[in-house]
């Protein structure tokens, strides 16, 4: 195993996904059309990610000692894949996404990938740790949209409030988990000044999870980025407060960030505590856009980390960028930076002087998918 390299696990790994997908025989042929086009898409990605990286990247992928190598669990449950289906209409294995999710064994170490056909699906969904490898993958033309309402406030089964954590429509406890082209919802409002309003649209507590080509829509805590490590590619976040917050440590790469705020608000509250520790949320190549003014970030955490690069900020931002919540202790712990941004927002003239504007090799290691360790798990 330990001669083996990244690239050939990976190539390995790609060659039985185009394997297991051509010799089944038990999936429909629309199952087939919508699964190639998915692996296709996958493969090309990673093409292009290889090509980006180069040469240099790769002896480094290899040679680090085995840190960068693909995680072996996450090998095996690929090659072991299944698929199931989930259709309202009873046309699928299953009419619910909970259905479905009920039928896998606990500790299964497979993936299996929910294929989730349009619909609005109104269910509360909790993903338990000992249930990994879930990924759910929607139709790129017509994402499938789950949606909820709860709130901090909303009371729960013992009849107190359900609190922030349990207010999501979706929660997944569990790593290796996966979502492609679903929309994430909460529908609850938030009003200014109000309190327990935060509703949760998606939380994601597991580690090396990858969302691709989802939105999430909520108003005050939209997406709980909880904690483990993260990737977002090609995503849509849409909320009025702290609508990302949490202490992961996440990368978004391309992704549309919409703020509803009515007045003042802050876009991500990150809520790393101690100098030592690896979170934080770098997002490269997006759009910070909508209404309102905000701040990029206040310090939720003494040593709250938030970066961003190459991304369009569009005029809603303050000019001072960040808040540090009123404590005025945490202004030299947090670390927020700033990299090659564009547009009205991206002025630095305002900016609260703890605010950093990164030189290339402080910006190094937020700026690729080496942030969360994406070599080992970004399979994808
Ligand atoms: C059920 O839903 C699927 C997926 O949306 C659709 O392709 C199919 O035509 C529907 N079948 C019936 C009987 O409504
Ligand atoms: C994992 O769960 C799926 C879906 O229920 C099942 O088909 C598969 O056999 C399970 N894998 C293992 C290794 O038990
Ligand atoms: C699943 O794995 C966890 C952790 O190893 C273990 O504590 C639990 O008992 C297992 N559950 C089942 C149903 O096997
Ligand atoms: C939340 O959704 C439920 C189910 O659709 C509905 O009955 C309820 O009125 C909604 N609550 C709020 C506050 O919108
Ligand atoms: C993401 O969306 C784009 C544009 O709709 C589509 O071309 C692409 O295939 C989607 N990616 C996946 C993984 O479905
Ligand atoms: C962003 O939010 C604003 C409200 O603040 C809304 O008018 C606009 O349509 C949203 N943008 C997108 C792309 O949905
Ligand atoms: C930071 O966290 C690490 C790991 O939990 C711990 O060992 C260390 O003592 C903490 N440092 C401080 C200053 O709290
Ligand atoms: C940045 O803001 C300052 C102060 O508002 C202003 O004087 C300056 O022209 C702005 N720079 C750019 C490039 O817009």
């Amino acid at each position: 195993m330990a001669s083996i390299s990244h690239l050939q696990l990976i190539s390995l790994l790609l060659l039985s996904l185009f394997n297991a997908t051509l010799s089944s025989s038990s999936w429909s042929s629309d199952r087939d059309i919508e699964y190639n086009k998915w692996v296709s898409w996958n493969v090309e990605n990673y093409r292009r990610k290889a090509a980006l990286k180069g040469a240099e990247s790769i002896v480094e992928m290899t040679s680090a000692g085995g840190r960068n190598v693909l995680d072996v669990k996450l090998r095996l449950a690929e090659i072991n894949k299944v698929i199931v289906s989930v259709c309202q209409n009873g046309t699928g294995d299953f009419k619910t996404i909970r259905e479905a999710l009920n039928a896998i064994p606990l500790n299964n170490t497979s993936r299996v990938i929910l294929m989730i056909k349009p619909g609005v699906y109104r269910e509360k969904i909790i993903i338990p740790r000992a249930l990994p490898f879930v990924t759910f993958l929607g139709d790129a033309s017509d994402p499938p949209t789950i949606t909820g309402n709860d709130t901090a406030l909303t009371a729960g089964g013992d009849g107190r409030p359900l609190g922030t954590y349990h207010s999501a429509t979706v929660a997944v406890n569990a790593n290796y988990f996966v979502a492609a082209n679903i929309k994430f919802e909460n529908t609850a409002s938030h009003e200014i000044g109000s309190i327990g309003e935060q509703g949760v649209a998606l939380r994601i507590s597991g580690t090396k999870a990858a969302f691709y080509n989802c939105s999430f829509y909520g108003a005050q805590d939209t997406l709980y980025d909880h904690k483990g490590m993260h990737y977002f590619k090609n995503c849509y976040v849409q909320g009025s407060v702290d609508f990302i917050f949490g202490y992961g440590r996440s990368l978004y790469e391309n992704c549309y960030l919409n703020s509803t705020a009515e007045k003042v608000a802050s876009l991500t509250a990150q809520k790393r505590t101690n100098a030592s520790l690896s979170s934080g949320f770098s997002f490269k190549d997006g759009v910070v856009t909508g209404s309102g003014q905000i701040y990029l970030g206040r310090a939720w955490g003494d040593y709250s980390r938030v970066i961003f690069s190459f991304t369009f900020l569009d005029k809603l931002v303050l000019p001072q960028g960040w808040s540090d919540w009123g404590d005025q202790n945490r202004d030299y712990k947090v670390y927020y930076g700033e990299y090659k941004c564009s547009g009205p927002g991206a002025n630095f003239t305002g900016r609260v002087p703890w605010a950093r504007m990164l030189r290339d090799e402080e910006a190094k290691p937020f700026i690729g998918i080496h942030f969360v360790e994406g070599y080992s798990w970004l399979i994808i």
